[in-house]
């Protein structure tokens, strides 16, 4: 298949599960002025915290066999900037009494930020699962939800935004460049809904939580 045409495939996939995904989260109702309640907002600051900083670690850890020099300098990139995530984002976490280290994820999500991710051996599976299907997952809420975040918040959400979608960005150009055989493309394929398979797993137990379903206006 033609190289925009099958990465155009892929982005439909990720995207028809987007479509389905904000749905679900079009359930959470507002505060006065709209924004999303303090228990959300706490809520995904744990689990955003927790995947900035699982990022920096699987990333790191897929470049000492990442043999393509594009990818090779794109994933290092890519490391700078979710550290600075994890950073800008850890730093709200005592205005609300947490911490990060006192995040303990659920077991899906442990899956999939420390064996899955870290377990992909190949760039076109890396990109595949992480750069278009995780980003895109995690880009999903944040900009579902962006005007609704605390003001102090918003800022830092609208420019880690603009980054993951530099991520997102180089991961389909990368799987352009790389897949050039039915069984290299099909290799991404395989990659994008096993990720997302792992990943509804864990949204179930993002969406579950308490301070999720004891906001007003749950169905
Ligand atoms: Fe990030
Ligand atoms: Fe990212």
């Amino acid at each position: 298949m033609d190289d925009s045409k099958f990465v155009e495939q892929l982005m439909q996939e990720v995207y028809s599960e987007q479509t389905d995904k904000n749905e679900k989260l079009s359930y959470i109702s507002a505060q006065s002025g709209g924004l999303l309640p303090e228990p959300v907002v706490k809520h995904w600051l744990n689990f955003a915290v927790y995947y900035e900083r699982s990022a920096v670690s699987f990333i790191g850890g897929w470049l000492k066999d990442t043999h393509e020099t594009t990818a090779l300098s794109n994933f290092a990139n890519q490391i700078r900037d979710e550290a600075k995530h994890y950073r800008w984002l850890a730093k709200f976490m005592p205005d609300y009494g947490m911490m990060p280290e006192a995040f303990t994820p659920p077991d899906a999500w442990k899956f999939l930020m420390e064996e899955y991710y870290p377990s992909l051996e190949t760039s076109i599976e890396r990109l595949a699962a992480h750069n278009i299907a995780a980003e895109c997952g995690a880009l999903g809420f944040m900009e579902f939800h962006l005007d609704r975040f605390p003001p102090k918040l918003r800022d830092y959400v609208n420019r880690i935004i603009r980054d993951e979608h530099y991520h997102v960005t180089f991961g389909k150009n990368l799987l352009a460049k790389y897949c050039k055989t039915d069984g290299e493309q099909e290799l991404a394929r395989r990659a994008i809904r096993e990720s997302m398979q792992h990943m509804r797993n864990a949204r179930e137990s993002f969406v579950s939580a308490p301070s999720m379903l004891t906001t007003e206006g749950v169905n």
